[in-house]
């Protein structure tokens, strides 16, 4: 019989690519989303993609009586956990909400977890909870010092999982990921926009498709090669695929122990802003236009990781090259 796995929160952007994924590589998924920051065509592109529609249920996890019923209805192997809501520049401004929305709704499902003895779960961390103070590439030993509520949440989490871990029997991996780009290679799942977006590479096509006059660079006096923001741009099929093999090594694991680890999910390969714009430049052959501006409050310099232990431990690597992750984009953003 097929693995249930239930997905919350997965009608957007990374965990659509998750259902797919998931879906293709043998298991049987279940999607939870109250569809804050997502709508149905999503699920369309997914049944387009599969042929077939996994189970969706509308629903917000902060609703306890809800969510049980769901636990009621399907006998779950496995949880994959994401947050809901996801700027670090917004949490500062509404932090009462990122707790309320990202901690509460994690809450109710993990007691449910824990009641119907449902305790694998792949939760979605971030590169955010690292200190800056770090010094790339950065180690999943280096320091967590998070310093926005969104972060916070994030680490809280962590933290909540490695005690539930220790004292409730739960399997967890976190996985810690920064900036996931791009679209399924079939052109038809991306980010959900449906406002100015926040993220460098959505907004970058939005320029290229006149949508938008044009970028922002926010910064160009960082301590970095040429003065903008370094960040490392993964794939997000290739960031997928980390939550499969992270599924597995959870799965492998017999007997009644307990797991709890982190693993840093990048490609190792820091590109500034400026080198972003010329690769796209270079793979889309249409020019970016763009004006240097102040630098973003919350904003980190520098971002790259040392991939050394996802590569060892979970045999996952990044395949996909970032011109390769453009070409997909630009398929999508070609066809609206
Ligand atoms: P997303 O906003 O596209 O998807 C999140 C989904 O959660 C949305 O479909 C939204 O409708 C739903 N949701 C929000 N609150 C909910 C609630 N209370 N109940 C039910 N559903 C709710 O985000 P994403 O880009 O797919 O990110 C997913 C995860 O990855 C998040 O944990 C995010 O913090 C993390 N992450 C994302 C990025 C990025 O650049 N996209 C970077 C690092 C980490
Ligand atoms: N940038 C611009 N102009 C823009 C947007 C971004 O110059 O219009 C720059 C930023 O200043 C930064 C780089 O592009 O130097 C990347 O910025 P993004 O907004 O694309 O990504 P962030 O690194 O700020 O944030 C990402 C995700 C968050 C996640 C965070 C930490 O968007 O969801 O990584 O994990 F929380």
């Amino acid at each position: 019989m097929k693995k249930i796995l239930l997905i919350t929160w997965g009608m957007g952007y990374i965990w659509s690519h998750a259902v797919v994924a998931f879906e293709q590589a043998g298991y049987r998924t279940v999607i939870v989303d109250n569809l804050y920051n997502s709508d149905l065509s999503t699920y369309e592109w997914i049944g387009n993609i599969l042929w077939y529609k996994p189970d969706f249920h509308e629903l917000d996890l902060r609703n306890k009586n809800e969510l049980e019923e769901i636990f009621k209805k399907y006998d779950f192997d496995w949880v994959l956990h994401f947050a809901g809501l996801k700027a670090p520049f917004e949490s500062q401004e509404k932090p009462v909400l990122y707790f309320q929305n990202n901690i509460s709704g994690s809450l109710n499902l993990f007691e449910l977890m824990n009641t119907y003895d449902v305790k694998n779960i792949v939760f979605s961390s971030s590169a955010s909870t690292y200190s800056t103070v770090n010094v790339p590439p950065i180690t999943e030993k280096c320091n967590q010092v998070p310093e926005t509520p969104y972060a916070t949440s994030k680490f809280v989490w962590e933290k909540i999982l490695e005690d539930l871990s220790k004292f409730s029997g739960f399997r967890s991996i976190n996985l810690r990921y920064f900036n996931p780009v791009w679209c399924h290679p079939s052109g038809h799942i991306w980010e959900y926009l449906d406002d100015i977006p926040n993220n460098l590479f959505p907004y970058i096509f939005q320029v290229l498709s006149g949508r938008l006059p044009s970028l922002k660079v926010f910064g160009s006096d960082y301590d970095t090669l040429d003065g903008t923001g370094v960040r490392d741009y993964i794939d997000v099929v290739d960031l997928v695929d980390a939550h499969v093999l992270a599924y597995k090594k959870l799965s492998g694991i017999t007997g009644n122990f307990w797991f709890n680890d982190s693993f840093n999910v990048w490609t190792g390969k820091g590109t500034s802003v400026l080198q972003a714009i010329d690769v796209v430049e270079t793979v889309v052959w249409k020019k970016v236009e763009y004006s240097m501006m102040d630098r973003r409050p919350g904003d980190i310099p520098v971002s790259y990781c040392n991939t050394n232990k996802i590569q060892i431990e979970l045999g996952w690597k990044s395949l996909t090259s970032l011109e390769q992750s453009i070409q997909n984009s630009w398929k999508f953003y070609n066809k609206q």
